[in-house]
């Protein structure tokens, strides 16, 4: 069984995906969610998290000294429950070089773009702005790039409109089926 830590700042859709996988889905037997993160309190997620009996860790960064801070907190926990895969799911902070130093190389996260196109927090307005006909997700490895890791999985979509809401729609059901497909992948060695 391999553990798994999430990462989430808002609603928690992909959280809520990956962890019905894990207790009656795609990865029961082969992964548990032993943490989620949250550095906002007050976040859909966190009520996600209780009624999936996930333990959690929310904080406010404000209250830490530095960002290298509280990521030391976060990776000692991690530490303490054995965590082979973090998989960021909507955290909207870029992870910094203390937690990079302690887990690169077990850092996943869920973009709303074909990267290398629309990097950055507001992918999806920026893709309709630029009046894309094809959108798409992607996940990747995390560095220190802003959304710029090796990617592991893409999935493309078309759309022909400038809705940007319906775009997030159509593009959320591809995540939460594409991540909880590349996180089996990715536990049980299909993809390196
Ligand atoms: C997801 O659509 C994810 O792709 C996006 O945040 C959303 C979180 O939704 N992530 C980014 O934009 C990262 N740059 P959720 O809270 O419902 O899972």
């Amino acid at each position: 069984m391999k553990n798994i830590a999430v990462f989430a700042s808002g609603s928690g859709t992909n959280f809520e995906a990956l962890a019905q996988a894990c207790e009656a889905g795609a990865l029961k037997g082969v992964a548990r969610i032993v943490l989620m993160v949250c550095d906002k309190p007050g976040a859909a997620v966190i009520a996600r998290a209780e009624r999936f009996g996930v333990e959690s860790f929310v904080f406010s960064p404000k209250s830490y000294g530095s960002k290298s801070e509280f990521e030391g907190v976060i990776s000692d926990m991690m530490d303490e429950r054995g965590v082979d895969l973090v998989c960021l799911a909507g955290y909207m902070r870029i992870v910094g070089d203390t937690l990079l130093s302690r887990y690169e190389g077990k850092i996943i996260n869920i973009h709303p773009s074909l990267l290398p196109s629309f990097k950055g927090a507001h992918a999806v307005e920026d893709a309709v702005e630029y009046g894309v006909k094809v959108f798409g997700i992607t996940i990747h490895w995390v560095n220190a790039a802003l959304d710029g890791g090796k990617i592991i999985a893409q999935r493309s979509f078309d759309y022909e409109g400038s809705d940007a809401a319906e775009v997030h729609r159509l593009g959320q059901v591809i995540e939460h089926q594409l991540y909880v497909d590349t996180v089996l992948k990715l536990l049980t060695g299909a993809v390196k």
